[in-house]
């Protein structure tokens, strides 16, 4: 005799290991309360439509709303026999009401059940997540405001290559988390679709209103397609692939940190709040947050691979295959949720040495580029006046000098055509300043870049 509320056909008991195995409860049971919304929304819908009376359906909520209570009281024991939150719900519910409670699983399958609440809790957290990178865009902006005219080297193949303003280059994090946010909003559209009536995969016989469940649960839409709503994972995996675009650029980001507070670059401090010391080295101070999550970044990666994987070849429509989608689903949240908060609060921490990043600017050439354009202002090609800004360069090389230090001898034996207004040209200052195009670094095009994106946001 088989006790499971699925084994009228079933003579034998379930193996002890098989009940471990395929018990989901440990996993899913934070769906509980999007399941419970789920439920009532369905008893109201079947209520409405007389397919259950409505006196039933007014205890079989109240018996739901004492299953959450106790839920969140600690007072349900989980246990693997029940498999998982769908069936303890049930149960416990059966245990508030009666026999009444068994009119809830009416016209629905675990299948359609655990779509919707995957949804429903996935609308959530997706809105809570798009707060939390719009939050440390705020802290982006705030220290770019902060920093407007900082001046500090811009790296190629992490090699100096031309000053930029080291508000320019926060303004830079600011557009990949504002395009990781437009992700989010547009994949929402995808997960708010209602999946509920689809039953196990062909629908039901029962007059479902569909249209009445999503108007109670606030979905924009109902799924257009039963096999489709009880076998889409899509909006898990696109979730999962923007979530990884996000922490790639908190990797990045933190790749950058932990550069610039080492000895060798100096550009920053972060606050000792921020980071922790060594068991041995008593003078150690180490990023230990931008570490953690740049290594954070690889598990988020996982995650992908690991849904683009599960859902990979599986025929339609439901396979058991896909109660692992949530494991991945739910690291990956928090992975993101955690991260993005960290580092929200640890820019305010962050103290910025302008001296030392405009003095970087002052070594390794990095007004050749100006140099060409000065003669190209004079008359010369671009190429050519590469080639003069290149043996400057190697000249200087030569002589132990910057090209700032060379005499206007020195630049008039590589080209007549160069006079002492040169000086001025290439001072770094002026490097910033003439870069006007729209989206450079120049002053002005920077001020207003943060001017923008502070209106955006509704900092001052
Ligand atoms: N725990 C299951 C999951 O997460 C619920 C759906 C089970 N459906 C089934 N036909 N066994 O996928």
């Amino acid at each position: 005799m088989n006790e499971k509320l699925w084994g009228g056909r079933f003579s034998q008991s379930t193996d002890d290991l098989v009940e471990k195995f395929n018990a989901s409860i440990d996993v899913d049971k934070r769906l509980y309360d999007s399941d419970i919304e789920g439920s009532i929304a369905h008893v109201k819908m079947m209520a409405k439509e007389s397919i259950i009376p409505e006196t039933d359906a007014r205890t079989i909520i109240e018996g739901l709303e004492k299953v959450r209570k106790k839920i969140e009281n600690n007072e349900i024991a989980f246990s693997a026999s029940l498999e998982d939150i769908h069936m303890h719900i049930e149960d416990a519910l059966g245990k508030e009401v009666g026999d009444v409670g068994k009119k809830l699983h009416t016209g629905r399958s675990r299948n359609d059940q655990v779509a919707l609440d995957v949804r429903i809790y996935l609308k959530k957290e997706t809105r809570l997540i798009i707060g939390l990178l719009t939050g440390f865009q705020k802290a982006l902006v705030t220290m770019a405001q902060k920093h407007l005219d900082v001046i500090m080297p811009g790296y190629t193949h992490l090699q100096r290559a031309q000053p930029v303003l080291f508000s320019h280059h926060l303004m830079a994090y600011y557009e990949m988390f504002k395009r990781d946010i437009q992700r989010f909003e547009d994949c929402f559209k995808r997960i708010d679709v209602m999946p509920l009536g689809a039953a196990a995969l062909a629908g039901t016989t029962y007059p479902l209103n569909r249209e009445f469940t999503k108007e109670l649960l606030c979905f924009s839409k109902v799924s257009d397609n039963s096999i489709d709503s009880v076998s889409d994972r899509d909006f898990v995996m696109e979730f999962i692939a923007h979530a990884s675009i996000a922490m790639i650029h908190f990797s990045r980001l933190s790749e950058e940190m932990i550069l610039w507070s080492s000895s060798e670059f100096s550009f920053i401090t972060i606050s000792d709040s921020f980071t922790t010391g060594s068991s041995i080295m008593p003078q150690k101070k180490n990023p230990d947050v931008a570490e953690l999550v740049r290594g954070k970044t690889g598990r988020v990666l996982g995650n992908l691979i690991n849904i683009l994987t599960l859902m990979k070849s599986l025929p339609l429509a439901y396979n058991k295959d896909m109660q692992e989608d949530k494991e991945p689903l739910f690291d990956t949240v928090d992975t993101l949720k955690i991260c993005t908060d960290v580092y929200t609060r640890m820019f305010g921490n962050i103290e910025i040495h302008k001296d030392r990043m405009f003095n970087a600017c002052k070594h390794g050439f990095l007004n050749a580029t100006d140099l060409a354009d000065y003669l190209v202002s004079k008359g010369m090609t671009f190429r050519q006046a590469h080639a003069v800004a290149g043996q400057a360069v190697a000249h200087a090389l030569d002589q132990g000098k910057e090209l700032d230090d060379m005499t206007i001898q020195e630049f008039k034996a590589l080209s007549e055509l160069i006079e002492k207004d040169v000086y001025e040209f290439i001072e770094i200052d002026k490097t910033i300043s003439r870069r006007i195009t729209y989206g450079g670094t120049g002053f002005d095009n920077v001020k207003q870049a943060v001017k923008k994106a502070a209106g955006e946001l509704g900092l001052q």
